[in-house]
C-alpha cells in the first residue's frame, strides 16, 4: 500500500473562544488535530506569556494538560517566550511496511499529522521553530524542526524544556536517570507523583486503566533525555549532559528526536505498539539479508561468575581449546554463534572505565583467531566478536575500521560492543590532538559514537549488539544491523548476588525496557546458579519462558555447555525456539506481574507460547484464539512442576506435558512464584 498524503491548511481556532465562547477578549489562536479514529485530540496554542503549549485529550477527557515547549540556549535569549503561531499544515498517512526481522513482519503506520509553525517576536530574538505532531490511535509523537533562518545559525542547547503535564493519577514503573549505573537498575513501582528523574521508557497505569509509556524515537545527533518531575504530575525533559554547558550543539536546519507517548487501553496495547519504529526513517542499508537472526552460546558465563578470566593467565577463558569445544557443541545443537570474550590483548590490569590498553585486532597468544574462524566456518558456526572498550572511545575510535575489517574478513558477522564505565565516565577524544574529555553514555557525543560504530559495522556486513548502550529509540528500522543491546540489568547480575534481579524484574522489563527494542538479556542459565551457587530468582521453566518474554533476534543460551548438556529436555525447547517472528501477541499479562506471549515463527508454521511470572503464584487461562482456523496443533509444554518456587531448591521442579489444541481452546496454566512456562505448537496436517 502506498502512503496517502492529504495536504490541507489547518483550521485556526481562537483558543479560549473554542473552549469558552464567553471569553471574547482572549484571541490566542490554537491548532487542533485528531488521531485517525478520533480518540486522541491534540491542541497546540500559546499561553498568556506567549509560550507555546500542547495538550492532549483522549476519548473526551484531558490526558495531558497544557504543557510548554521550548529551549534554553547557552549563548542567547531563550526560545521559550514571545512566540505566536504563524501557520500550520496537516497531512495524513496509512501505510504498511515490512521489517527485515523483528517481532512482527508487517507494521502498520497510520496517522494524522500537523506541523505548527511558531514565530518569535523581534524583542525575544525573532527565531522560528516548527513542531511536527503525529497522532496515531495508540500514541503520539512530536519533534521540533529548526528551519534555516537568519537569526539562528547554530543552536547551543542548555536544556530542552518540553513538558508533559499528566492529568489523571496513577502508578509508574521506572528507573532513575543520571545515576552512576546507567540503565542497570532494579525498577521501582511508585505513584506518578513520587517519580524523581527517570530514564525513558517510563511506564504508567492510570486510575481508569489507561497505560502510558513516555520515550523518544530516532535519537540521532542529540542528547538522550531524562523524564524529570517538576511538580505534582508535571514532567520536563532533562537532556543528558555534554562536556560543557551546551548539552547539544547543532547547525540549522535540523530536527530533534521525536518525543513519544504510547497510549493504550491495556498492557497488550502498550506492548503491541510500533510507535517509535514508525517514527524512525526507513532502512538506509538496503538488503540486509546478510544478518541472520539466530541463537548463540558463548565463553562468557564463566568470566561473569569468576571461574575464568578475561585476562591472560591460567584461568583465561578464551583459549583455542575451549573455543573448539564450544564450536563443536554449537554445531551439534543448532547454535549459529559462539561469543568469545577476552580473545584480544588489553584485558590484563584495570580496564573498567579505563580501557587504554585494548587492541581490537590482536589476539592473545593462546587464542588462534584465524584458525578458529576457519574451524567454525566448516561447521556452519560463526564466532561472535567482542569489543570491550572500558568506556575509552578515544582508544577505540582510531581502531574501529581496522577492527571491523578484520572481523568482516574472518566471517565474524556479529559483534558485541561494551562500554563498561560509570555514567559520565566515557573517555572521548578532546578538542586538540592528544587531549581527552569525559562524556556520558547518553549524551550527544556518545549518541553519535554508537551510531558511527553501527554504520562502520554495516559497511563490513556486521551486526552490532551494544552493551552499556544508549537506550534504543527504534533506530533498528533505519539501521537494521543494530540488532540488540543491553540497557537494563541482564542475567549477569544473577551471577553476583542471590536473587539479584528478583522475580519481578523480567515481568517488569517486558513493559518498560522492552518497549524500546530488543534486549540481549542472555537467558538459559539452566543450572539456576551464579557464582558460589548463588540461586537465581527463577524456576527452570522461567528460563525457557524468557525466550518468549524478552525479544531479541540474537538469543543466547548463557550457561556453561556442561550445564546445557545436563538438560536435554529443556534444550529441546531452546534448540527449536525461533529468533525471528511473523507475529507476536501478549495474550496474558499485567505490568510488573506476569507476561505470556504467543509468537509465530517467521520461517515456519509453528507457534510458540510462553513467558514469565513474578513472585506471586497464579493460574492463568490462555486463550488459543490466535491459531489458524481448522488446524490441530500438538502443544509440547514445559511448565512449573508441582510445588515449584524460586525460593528453594524446588526451583528446579519442571513438568512436561503434550496435548492437542485448536483455535478457541483454553488452557489453564499454573505459574510458580518466580515461575514461567513455554510451549511449542506443531501443526498436525
Ligand atoms: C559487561 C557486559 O554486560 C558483559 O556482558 C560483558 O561480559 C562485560 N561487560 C565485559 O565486557
Ligand atoms: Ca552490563
Amino acid at each position: 500500500m502506498k502512503p496517502t498524503r492529504i495536504l490541507a491548511a489547518a483550521g485556526l481556532c481562537l483558543a479560549a473562544l473554542c473552549a469558552n465562547p464567553g471569553w471574547a477578549q482572549d484571541v490566542r489562536p490554537s491548532v487542533t488535530a485528531a488521531s485517525p479514529d478520533g480518540s486522541l485530540v491534540l491542541s497546540v496554542t500559546t499561553d498568556n506569556d506567549a509560550r507555546p503549549t500542547w495538550s492532549l485529550s483522549r476519548k473526551g477527557k484531558l490526558l495531558i494538560a497544557p504543557s510548554k515547549l521550548g529551549f534554553l540556549l547557552t549563548d542567547g535569549l531563550n526560545m521559550v517566550r514571545g512566540f505566536s503561531i504563524a501557520g500550520s499544515e496537516k497531512a495524513a498517512a496509512d501505510d504498511t511496511w515490512e521489517q527485515p526481522w523483528g517481532e512482527r513482519r508487517f507494521v502498520s503506520d497510520h496517522y494524522n499529522e500537523v506541523v505548527v509553525r511558531f514565530q518569535q517576536s523581534q524583542v525575544q530574538g525573532a527565531r522560528r521553530m516548527n513542531v511536527r505532531f503525529r497522532l496515531f490511535d495508540n500514541g503520539i509523537g512530536f519533534r521540533y524542526e529548526l528551519p534555516e533562518q537568519p537569526a539562528l545559525k547554530t543552536m547551543r542547547i542548555a536544556e530542552e524544556t518540553t513538558e508533559f503535564d499528566i492529568v489523571p493519577e496513577g502508578k509508574a514503573w521506572w528507573i532513575p536517570g543520571g545515576e552512576w549505573n546507567r540503565y542497570e537498575q532494579v525498577y521501582r513501582e511508585t505513584p506518578i507523583d513520587a517519580v524523581s528523574t527517570a530514564h525513558t521508557p517510563i511506564t504508567m497505569r492510570l486510575e481508569d486503566g489507561t497505560h502510558l509509556s513516555f520515550h523518544e524515537a530516532a535519537l540521532v545527533d542529540y542528547a538522550g533525555y531524562w523524564f524529570k518531575r517538576a511538580s505534582g504530575q508535571l514532567f520536563r525533559t532533562e537532556l543528558a549532559p555534554g562536556s560543557d554547558s551546551a548539552k547539544v550543539v547543532r547547525d540549522l536546519p535540523f530536527a530533534t528526536p521525536w518525543r513519544t507517548v504510547r497510549i493504550a487501553n491495556d498492557a497488550a496495547g502498550l506492548v503491541e505498539n510500533d510507535l517509535e519504529l514508525n517514527l524512525n526513517e526507513p532502512n538506509k542499508l538496503g538488503d540486509v539479508s546478510w544478518f541472520k537472526p539466530a541463537r548463540y552460546i558463548g565463553i562468557w558465563w564463566g568470566m561473569i561468575r569468576g571461574d575464568w578470566t578475561w585476562a591472560e593467565g591460567p584461568r583465561h577463558g578464551a583459549t583455542t581449546k575451549r573455543a573448539k569445544q564450544y564450536i563443536d557443541y554449537a554445531a551439534q545443537h543448532g547454535f549459529r554463534g559462539v561469543l568469545v570474550e577476552g580473545w584480544n590483548m588489553g584485558w590484563n590490569g584495570d580496564w573498567f572505565g579505563h580501557g587504554d590498553a585494548f587492541s581490537f585486532t590482536q589476539p592473545t597468544p593462546d587464542f588462534d583467531l584465524k584458525g578458529l574462524t576457519a574451524y567454525a566456518a566448516k561447521k556452519g558456526v560463526h564466532l561472535i566478536g567482542h569489543h570491550e572498550t572500558g568506556g575509552n572511545i578515544a582508544n577505540y575510535e582510531p581502531q574501529l575500521d581496522d577492527a571491523m575489517a578484520l572481523y568482516g574478513k574472518l566471517g565474524v558477522d556479529v559483534v558485541k560492543t561494551g562500554y563498561v564505565a560509570d555514567a559520565g565516565g566515557i573517555i572521548a577524544p578532546g578538542d586538540k590532538p592528544g587531549e581527552t574529555k569525559m562524556v556520558w553514555h547518553d549524551g550527544q557525543r556518545m549518541v553519535n559514537h554508537y551510531l558511527d560504530v553501527v554504520k562502520d559495522a554495516a559497511r563490513h556486513h556486521i551486526a552490532v549488539n551494544t552493551h552499556e548502550p544508549v537506550k534504543d529509540t527504534g533506530l533498528r528500522r533505519t539501521y537494521p544491523n543494530w540488532v540488540s543491546r543491553e540497557g537494563a540489568r541482564g542475567m549477569e547480575y544473577n551471577a553476583w548476588n542471590a536473587f539479584a534481579n528478583g522475580p519481578d524484574h523480567e515481568p517488569t522489563l517486558v513493559y518498560t525496557r522492552m518497549l524500546s527494542g530488543p534486549m540481549d538479556y542472555t537467558p538459559g542459565v539452566l543450572s539456576l546458579e551464579g557464582a558460589q551457587h548463588t540461586p537465581l530468582a527463577s524456576t527452570l521453566a522461567k528460563q525457557l519462558g524468557l525466550y518468549l518474554a524478552l525479544y531479541s533476534p540474537i538469543q543466547m543460551a548463557a550457561d556453561f555447555v556442561e550445564n546445557l548438556k545436563a538438560h536435554p529436555r529443556e534444550m529441546e525447547f531452546i534448540e527449536h525456539v525461533p529468533t525471528d517472528w511473523a507475529e507476536s501477541h501478549l495474550i496474558a499479562g499485567e505490568v510488573g506481574d506476569y507476561a505470556i506471549f504467543a509468537r509465530k515463527d517467521r520461517n515456519g508454521p509453528e507457534w510458540f507460547v510462553g513467558g514469565v511470572n513474578d513472585a506471586t503464584a497464579r493460574t492463568v487461562t490462555l486463550n488459543f484464539d490466535f491459531l489458524d482456523e481448522g488446524k490441530t496443533y500438538e502443544a509440547k509444554i514445559w511448565k512449573d512442576g508441582e510445588g515449584a518456587t524460586y525460593l528453594t531448591e524446588a526451583r528446579h521442579r519442571i513438568a512436561y506435558d503434550t496435548r492437542m489444541v485448536r483455535k478457541g481452546d483454553k488452557i489453564d496454566i499454573w505459574l510458580a512464584p518466580g515461575g514461567g512456562a513455554a510451549m511449542r505448537l506443531i501443526p498436525q496436517d
